[in-house]
């Protein structure tokens, strides 16, 4: 299955509505509006690694190359207007039967909530559970992350456990999509 997915990345493409697209990213598709937008603190309060260390070009096109390079995830770009404006990382691809991790970050605020983020995560879930066959998906989120939760329960996450607390942010929930098998 994981080499399939390095077959899959070049040619994948996930249509959204208004003529916005997924595709995975190669390094030389990072953009200083992606960089500045991780260094963003409104972007960036709910997100790990960001919120922690300032973000470069380079370190930024390293993480995308590893990410093409990983045959066990696939960093999306989100195209709208024919602009990058954010990410849908799928990774850890089969870690457990069946399973993966979804992550999300629309870099741009200027696209927030217009429904991009919802519709982004609604056709990575698709293309997981009716392509790959994958049959459960799962999400960190922050507790605090309203807008974060909104997106990922619009798209049939539910909040199934707790996650060990972020000592700055407070408490975080696993957030889990299962599918009927499809294969
Ligand atoms: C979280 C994020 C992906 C949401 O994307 P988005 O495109 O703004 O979300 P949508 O427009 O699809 O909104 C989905 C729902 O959440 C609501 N919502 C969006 N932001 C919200 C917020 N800050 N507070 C409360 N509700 C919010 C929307 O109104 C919408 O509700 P509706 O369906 O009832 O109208 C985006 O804000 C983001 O990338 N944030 C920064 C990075 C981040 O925190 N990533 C998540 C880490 S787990």
């Amino acid at each position: 299955m994981t080499r399939a997915l390095l077959d899959l990345k070049p040619t994948l493409r996930l249509a959204l509505r208004d003529g916005a697209y997924l595709r995975p990213l190669l390094a030389d598709d990072v953009t200083m509006a992606y960089v500045d937008g991780l260094n963003d603190p409104e972007v960036h309060r709910y997100m790990e690694a960001p919120r922690k260390q300032r973000q470069t070009l380079e370190g930024v096109r390293a993480y995308v190359a590893d990410n093409a390079a990983d045959a066990g995830a696939i960093l999306f770009g989100l195209y709208a207007g024919g602009t990058l404006r954010g990410t849908v990382r799928l990774h850890d691809v089969e870690s457990g039967p069946g399973t993966a991790t979804v992550g999300i970050a629309l870099f741009d605020r200027g696209v927030w909530s217009q429904g991009l983020g919802s519709a982004a995560l609604a056709a990575v879930v698709r293309f997981a559970t009716g392509e790959l066959g994958l049959t459960r998906l799962e999400a960190g989120i922050i507790a605090a992350n309203k807008g974060s939760i909104q997106a990922f329960e619009k798209t049939g996450f539910r909040r199934t456990s707790d996650k060990p607390p972020d000592p700055e942010l407070g408490p975080v929930g696993l957030w889990v999509l299962e599918a009927a098998a499809t294969r």
